[in-house]
């Protein structure tokens, strides 16, 4: 079973059986409001999660993301939501650019 930690949230732990699954749709599979403004068609960079642990435990980067990389607006500690796949464990952080005006977030 993966783990999916968000650190900004108190370190919620939400947990996924399959290794075929966005990051984005575990967050919505338990009800975890997360900023997907083009509504995950890789054309936004709002649903962008800062990988605090476990960038290896992703699947590797989808040209959309190697395209927002190159123009800048992808840290190399940063991953689109709406496109990576977990395969392992995993910690993140909402940016705080991204962060949604009704969430609690503890940083
Ligand atoms: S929701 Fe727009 S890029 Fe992911």
């Amino acid at each position: 079973m993966i783990q999916l930690i968000i650190k900004n949230l108190s370190g919620k732990t939400i947990y996924c059986n399959s290794k075929t699954e966005k990051m984005l749709d575990v967050l919505q599979e338990n009800y975890i409001d997360w900023m997907h403004a083009c509504g995950k068609k890789g054309k936004c960079i709002s649903c962008k999660a800062i990988i605090v642990e476990g960038m290896d435990n992703i699947a590797p980067l989808t040209e959309v993301e190697k395209r927002y990389i190159k123009s800048n607006k992808l840290k190399a500690n940063e991953r689109l939501s709406c496109q990576a796949v977990l395969k392992g464990d995993v910690t993140i952080q909402v940016p705080e650019l991204y962060k949604l005006p009704h969430m609690n977030y503890s940083e």
